[in-house]
């Protein structure tokens, strides 16, 4: 009997499946247009399943690949050496939120946004809003750290993590904290599980801790003749003492690929706009946010800012966001495309966009840049265009992208902020890391792994 139909026996055919369908939904991810067939799909309900799926596999050495929503885009849930998919769409409860300690307990299948309005309704706050918060889930969020826009001021999921319950490889289950909001008790195992991208467990339970919801927003567009102009100002608005709770970048030819693909969103690119600032603040008193946006809109003025808008109504803003929020999926319908996720110190947020654009020119392709300006963390989409399939796939598109994470090194950043390396960055890693510093991961991994069944062939060659 071969090992497909031993789970099969083990588990049951309502939690192991060869169906077509479901393998072929769990062939790819959000990243480019990448496709590898798992052999079974694995749909655990409980942490006993995913258990006796991990014991299995470690026993028969077959590679598993957790998967959350498919959301990720450096190809961390691809299952690129077959084996099992590990779905954990099925972990999608929200076990407690506790308001007298400001925690919740949630299982690592919910969605984002699911948990943010669940915590809302009770008047707390969990920040971390990657752009795919609608569909993406936290289990997937620990995968990476995930930030997005509001990570500026709140930080990314790492930092609301008290607590993880994972399975490891060999079936063990282990919390690798305490559900407090200090711990000095040996080494961090719950910030090492964030981050390692489903290679050393699967996280089914987490425990995070909330804040309470400030009650307020007001968000500013404002546009510019040039990206560098954009880039340039930001760091000047934290000099002057302002706190932004969201200070993103969207360059116009990004906005035009969201509205060229968008039926209901009425917003003019004006001829001489190259990109915009998306400023928000956030707080309990309006007064002060008022004076925070007069403040941010005179430092924008001595600048070489074209105009600044207000967005006046819950609309506008929503409108405003959906278009940021948008920019990945719409320029991806558009076109082939890579998407790098560099991080440079914010100062050199204009020399950074300066190289990326000459290293464009001299590789020959387009880029549309966005993201989070506040933190330094650029999206650099790179576009096939006209190049020919050879250069795309071969040494020449892989020595320009080497040489914009060598800028982002020279500029005191690194080649990921927040999407991870899984399994399209792990080429360029070297570039980020030492030998000493892989050859420690490495060795971390064998202590969780021996027998690299966890999502292998990821992060390193
Ligand atoms: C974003 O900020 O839009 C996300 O990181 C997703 C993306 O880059 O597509
Ligand atoms: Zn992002």
């Amino acid at each position: 009997m071969d090992w497909i139909e031993q789970l099969k026996n083990l588990m049951g055919n309502e939690i192991i499946s060869t169906k077509t369908s479901d393998l072929e939904n769990c062939a790819s991810d959000y990243t480019e247009d990448l496709s590898f067939l798992p052999n079974v799909v694995a749909i655990p309900k409980s942490v006993e399943d995913v258990s006796a799926i991990l014991s299995f596999c470690n026993t028969h050495e077959i590679p598993v690949t957790p998967r959350g929503a498919g959301t990720g885009l450096s190809g961390g849930s691809l299952p690129v050496c077959g084996g099992v998919s590990l779905s954990m769409h099925k972990f999608n409860r929200i076990l407690s939120i506790d308001e007298e300690n400001f925690q919740a307990t949630v299982e690592s299948g919910v969605i984002n946004e699911t948990f943010q309005e669940a915590a809302k309704e009770k008047g707390l706050f969990y920040p971390p809003d990657p752009a795919s918060k609608g569909s993406c889930f936290l289990g997937g969020n620990i995968a990476h750290s995930s930030g997005g826009p509001k990570a500026l001021k709140y930080g990314t999921t790492k930092d609301y993590v008290l607590n993880l319950e994972v399975v490891l490889p060999s079936g063990e289950v282990i919390w690798t904290g305490a559900d407090t909001l200090k711990n000095s008790t040996g080494y961090n195992l719950t910030q090492l599980i964030i981050g390692s991208e489903g290679t050393l467990g699967v996280v089914t339970k987490i425990v995070f801790k909330l804040l309470p919801m400030p009650k307020h927003d007001l968000l500013l567009l404002a546009k510019f003749r040039s990206i560098h102009d954009a880039c340039k100002i930001v760091p000047q608005l934290f000099i002057q003492g302002i706190e932004p709770s969201a200070l993103e970048l969207m360059e116009s030819s990004a906005v035009h690929y969201v509205l060229d693909r968008s039926d209901n969103i009425s917003f003019i690119v004006e001829e001489e706009t190259k990109a915009y600032l998306l400023i928000e603040v956030d707080g309990n008193d309006m007064e002060k946010l008022f004076a925070d946006c007069e403040h941010i809109n005179n430092v924008l003025e001595d600048a070489n800012v074209i105009e600044v808008q207000f967005a006046d109504t819950a609309e506008q803003k929503e409108k405003l966001w959906t278009i940021r929020r948008s920019i990945g999926e719409k320029v991806k319908s558009h076109s082939i495309y890579k998407e790098e996720d560099t991080v440079v110190k914010r100062a050199y947020l204009p020399e950074l966009m300066i190289a990326v654009k000459d290293i464009g020119q001299e590789y020959g392709f387009e880029t549309v840049c966005y993201g989070h300006a506040g933190d330094g963390n650029l999206h650099i989409n790179i576009l096939k265009g006209e190049m020919t399939d050879e250069k795309w796939t071969g040494k020449h598109l892989e020595e320009g992208i080497r040489k914009i994470f060598r800028k982002c090194k020279e500029f005191g950043g690194t080649i990921s902020g927040e999407h991870g390396i899984g399994f399209v960055q792990k080429k360029y890693i070297n570039e980020a890391l030492s030998p000493i510093n892989i050859d420690i991961m490495k060795g971390i991994k064998a202590v969780f792994d021996p027998k690299n069944i966890l999502n292998p062939n990821k992060i390193w060659r």
